[in-house]
C-alpha cells in the first residue's frame, strides 16, 4: 500500500507533532525533512561546501544532537535556498514517500515539489507571534530575538526563488493559532480518514 501525507508550513506551526501522531495512528513511516536541511547546514558550518554536504548526506547525519537549535535552523534555511542543495535531496525524499505501508513527510515544499501527487496535503500554520512563543517555550532565551529569528526564517523561506514556502493549490490549511495541539492532531487525522475512505 502506498499512501503519502504531505505536511508543510512555517517554523513551529505544529508540523512535526502532527506528523508524528499521524504516523503512530496510521502506522506510516515519518520523515522530518527539516532535519535534512539542518544536517546540511551543520556540515557547511564545519567547512564543507553546500553541494558536497548535500550529495554526501547519510541517514546517520540526521541523528546528530545539535540540529534543534535556533542557529541550526538559520543555517538550514540559508543552505535550503541553494538550488543544487535542494536538487541533491529530492530523490531520497521521493523514495521515502513511496515506500510500502505509507509515509508522512513534513517540511516546506512536500506538497508543491517533492510529492505533488500526495494523497493528503496539509498546510499547517499559525501567527508568527504564537509560533515564536511556542519555540521560546522550547529553547528559552530572549523572546524578542526568538520572534525576530522566526520572522527572518519565514521571510527567507517564502521569498526564495526555488521551492518557496507556500500552500499547494489542493492543500487543506489548518491554522493552529487558537487550537490546542490535540485539536490540531484531530483535524489532521480527520483529513487522512476522509481520503482513506475515498
Ligand atoms: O514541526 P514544527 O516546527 O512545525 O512544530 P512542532 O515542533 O510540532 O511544534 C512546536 C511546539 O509547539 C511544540 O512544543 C508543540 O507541542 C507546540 N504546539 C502547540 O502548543 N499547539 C499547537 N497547536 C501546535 C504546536
Ligand atoms: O522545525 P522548524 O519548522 O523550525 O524547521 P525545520 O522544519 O527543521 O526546517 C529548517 C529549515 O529547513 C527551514 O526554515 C527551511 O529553510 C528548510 N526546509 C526546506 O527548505 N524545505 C523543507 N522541505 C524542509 C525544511
Amino acid at each position: 500500500m502506498k499512501f503519502t501525507v504531505a505536511i508543510d508550513g512555517p517554523a513551529a506551526a505544529g508540523k512535526g507533532t502532527i506528523s508524528r501522531q499521524i504516523a503512530a495512528r496510521f502506522g506510516f513511516a515519518h520523515l522530518d525533512t527539516g532535519l535534512i536541511y539542518r544536517a546540511v547546514g551543520a556540515k557547511v558550518a564545519e567547512g564543507m561546501t553546500p553541494e558536497a554536504a548535500a550529495e554526501g548526506l547519510v541517514p546517520e547525519d540526521l541523528e546528530r544532537g545539535d540540529l534543534r537549535s535556533l542557529e541550526a535552523g538559520q543555517a538550514a534555511s540559508k543552505v535550503a535556498a541553494i538550488p543544487a542543495v535542494r536538487a541533491a535531496l529530492v530523490e531520497f525524499q521521493r523514495r521515502f514517500a513511496r515506500q510500502d505501508g505509507g509515509a508522512v513527510l513534513d517540511g516546506r515544499d512536500i506538497g508543491t515539489v517533492i510529492c505533488p501527487g500526495a494523497e493528503v496535503k496539509l498546510f499547517v500554520t499559525a501567527s508568527p507571534e504564537v509560533r515564536a512563543h511556542r519555540r521560546w517555550l522550547e529553547v528559552g532565551g530572549d523572546a524578542s530575538q526568538v520572534l525576530a529569528e522566526v520572522k527572518e526564517r519565514d521571510d527567507r523561506d517564502m521569498n526564495r526563488a526555488d521551492a518557496p514556502l507556500r500552500p499547494a493549490a489542493d492543500a487543506v490549511t489548518i491554522d493552529t493559532s487558537e487550537m490546542t495541539i490535540d485539536a490540531a492532531v484531530d483535524a489532521a487525522c480527520a483529513e487522512v480518514l476522509r481520503h482513506q475512505r475515498g
